[in-house]
């Protein structure tokens, strides 16, 4: 459940410690919320409280320090499916983050549902852990990876999505964001035209959930991933979300404690969803974390998270629009707040040194999206990623320190 903005931005700052300190004797300007999100202090609380006064293992033992944490795990779960509307919290699978649930899809999916001659559909604008985990599993099956091209704006070429689509397609695996253009992909229309032909459909929404509200029954989703630090909480945490009727038709991933039934050296039964792919001791203490991340975003809210972000966006954007040489890379019409640029004649490695030397964080590099720089011929870009707790003051002192580095590097 959504709630209204309840909250100054003020208020918001005070709630992330980390936001008041100094970095290189400048205070902190953090625009790499694409690459990790920072902690409100009610989650870094709640793992001290489970530390201090509740750690023991989870669905194992009749004391009450395990019955405790049990419950606060298991509600955590709850929270999540709320989060993001799934009808039951069995289908909640609980795992490292996104390239962990990539990883356990592609594995447990493949068994299931793939055979020789099957086809996968992603687009170019994938990040590395949706596109390597999926050339895997081609090469062990025998499947096809076909490829959505993009325009130079950034977006998928629709009318090419459709082409590719065919009896063969089993599955399209699309990233909702993407973390490198920003670019917010239609993925209720891929979902709908993606079911038209019989796939199912992944949408990896590490970059998505962070930033507007998603429901997975309205979109139809089969699976949906997300990693828990880029959404406040702890990281090592993450959801692979799928309809219980594939699910239950998947092998597990791992084998170990808490996912079977019973063990015989001759058979092994399985534990039901979610237990069943949720091998061994969890992420206890970033399960609990990432459900108490989730009730801090409930009481910001979406109203406020995207209206700041939106005007941090158009804001910043028209800065960096007006410094000369620079150049924005993904200029989609759906963007959420994620800005890259290169600057004519400028490594953005050097820009992004120098920018730390003055208290701003950006992310430098090809984002874990090779491809997409082979796409637009470029090495790198530098990345800015806003969250609802940056400032246009802040902006203003990034633009006027990206201005002096380019300066000092020209
Ligand atoms: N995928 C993360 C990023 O975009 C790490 O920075």
């Amino acid at each position: 459940m959504i709630k209204n903005a309840i909250k100054t931005i003020e208020e918001v700052r005070l709630d992330f410690p980390i936001l008041e300190r100094e970095v290189n004797g400048k205070k902190l300007v953090y625009f790499d919320n694409g690459a990790t999100t920072q902690k409100p202090k009610v989650v870094v609380d709640a793992i001290n409280d489970y530390y201090s006064n509740q750690n023991s293992n989870i669905h194992r033992g009749v004391h009450t320090l395990s019955q405790e944490a049990t419950s606060a795990y298991e509600e955590a779960r709850i929270k999540i499916q709320e989060f993001i509307g799934a009808k039951h919290s069995h289908e909640i699978i609980l795992t490292t983050g996104t390239t962990g649930s990539v990883n356990l899809l592609a594995h447990s999916f493949s068994k299931a549902f793939l055979k020789e001659g099957d086809e996968i559909i992603i687009s170019a604008m994938e990040h590395h852990s949706n596109i390597v985990p999926w050339q895997m599993i081609c090469q062990e099956r025998g499947c096809k990876l076909k490829i959505a091209p993009m325009n130079n704006k950034g977006e998928i070429i629709y009318d090419e999505f459709l082409n590719l689509l065919s009896s063969k397609t089993k599955l399209a695996a699309l990233v909702h964001v993407s973390n490198t253009l920003g670019t917010i992909n239609p993925v209720k229309n891929i979902i709908k035209d993606a079911h038209k032909v019989g796939a199912k459909v992944f949408i990896d929404g590490a970059q998505a959930v962070s930033h507007d509200v998603v429901n997975v029954q309205e979109l139809d989703a089969d699976f949906y991933c997300f990693s828990g630090h880029k959404l406040f909480g702890p990281t090592g945490t993450g959801v692979l979300y799928g309809k219980e009727e594939l699910l239950n038709q998947m092998p597990p991933y791992q084998g170990g404690g808490d996912m079977i039934k019973t063990v015989t050296f001759e058979k092994t039964t399985y534990n039901e969803l979610p237990h069943k792919f949720e091998a061994g001791t969890p992420n206890i203490v970033g399960g609990i974390g990432l459900g108490v991340a989730i009730d801090y975003i409930n009481s910001v809210g979406f109203d406020f998270i995207k209206k700041q972000e939106e005007e941090l966006l158009i804001y910043a954007t028209n800065k960096l629009k007006a410094i000369d040489g620079l150049k924005i890379v993904g200029e989609a019409n759906e963007k959420a707040s994620v800005i890259s640029f290169i600057v004519e004649g400028i490594h953005p490695y050097d820009i992004g040194v120098i920018l730390d030397k003055t208290g701003v964080a950006v992310r430098t590099g090809h984002h874990c999206t090779q491809p997409i720089m082979d796409f637009f011929e470029i090495p790198g870009t530098i990345r800015a990623s806003f969250s609802f707790y940056n400032t246009n003051h802040e902006v203003d002192y990034f633009v006027s320190m990206l201005e002096r580095a380019i300066n000092m590097l020209k």
